[in-house]
């Protein structure tokens, strides 16, 4: 398994770094490569879990395969295709890369949540709604919820999102859009969720990004991978209790043995929670996509 920590260890400049992404704007097109860097608590750590940006890259483009008949923003991800220079560095880039159409992103990410968990978990304990969503008293914590909800944020550019309403929504992004986004929301989330679940994997919620190309809305960036998304196992599911989640949790109750303060420099981790942890993406990826895994076996081996 080769591992990446930053595509400037290529010889490369990304135009712009984000904690686990790098993007090359072309122009009408991205090249967006998924490293292994990993963070916690908004911090990156210092070491990679190697394979990581392949098994999270993997998983969004076997989903997209899943909904064909949502527009989004994929021209591919085959590696003979990568246009210079990224050509040079195939055996690098190849499983952890993806040449996009670039969109003029919403500013707006499309939040759904079928269980009560997070944010949403607080919104309702504290003032029994999410958004504008009443909700019926009583719920337990991460229990599924009585339909799936469309709660959008706003996308900070510094800082934390911010839920907003539906109406604020439309305010930002005009009401036609908003509608359309929403339900494009419901309906992929649905549907992958329901897919998942037929597989043992629960997706409590999820954060999915639309943009428009020629004004057409397409959907772009990660899809459904556990840093977009919340999936549980389901046998460990108990309405009332947090369920871990699957993939940060060994990284998370590592950290929280230690005396850190959750600020830079993280600590330094053992290989142990590296290797555990990436071996529950792929424990992930092996359940819900087997023949992704077998098409890209010689990235992921
Ligand atoms: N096709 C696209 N066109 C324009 N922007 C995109 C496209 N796909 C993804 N993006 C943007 O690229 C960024 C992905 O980088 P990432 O490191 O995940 O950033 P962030 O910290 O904002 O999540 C996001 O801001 C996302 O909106
Ligand atoms: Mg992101």
């Amino acid at each position: 398994m080769n591992a990446l920590r930053s595509t400037v260890d290529l010889g490369l400049s990304p135009d712009r770094t984000g904690k686990v992404r790098e993007i090359f704007d072309l122009g009408d097109q991205l090249f967006i490569v998924a490293t292994d860097r990993i963070s916690a608590y908004d911090v990156v750590m210092d070491q990679l879990v190697p394979g990581r940006g392949c098994m999270l890259t993997i998983m969004t483009l076997a989903w997209l395969k899943l909904f064909p008949d949502v527009p989004n923003h994929l021209v591919t991800a085959d590696p003979e295709q990568f246009p210079a220079p990224f050509a040079d560095h195939r055996d690098a880039l190849a499983g952890r890369s993806m040449l996009v159409r670039k969109a003029a992103a919403f500013p707006v990410e499309c939040i759904a949540r079928g269980y009560i968990t997070g944010s949403g978990w607080r919104s309702y304990q504290a003032e029994g709604h999410i958004c504008d969503h009443v909700l019926p008293q009583g719920l337990l914590k991460s229990q599924l919820l009585p339909e799936i909800l469309f709660t959008p944020s706003t996308k900070a550019e510094q800082g934390h999102d911010e839920n907003i309403s539906f109406e604020e929504a439309c305010v930002t992004i005009g009401e036609a859009d908003a509608s359309t986004l929403r339900d494009l929301t419901l309906k992929i989330y649905g549907t992958g969720a329901d897919y998942a679940a037929d597989r043992g994997v629960l997706i409590a919620d999820t954060k999915f990004e639309f943009g428009k190309i020629d004004g057409r809305i397409v959907l772009i960036d990660e899809v459904l991978t556990p840093d977009s998304s919340r999936f549980w196992p389901a046998a460990d599911h108990v309405p009332g209790e947090e369920p871990p989640s699957w993939d940060k949790q060994i990284l998370r109750n590592h950290l929280d043995t230690l005396d850190w303060d959750k600020t830079y420099p993280p600590p330094h981790l053992p290989d142990e929670v590296l290797e555990h942890t990436a071996r529950r993406y792929r424990e992930v990826l092996d359940i819900l996509f087997p023949e992704e895994v077998a098409r890209w076996q010689s990235v992921l081996s």
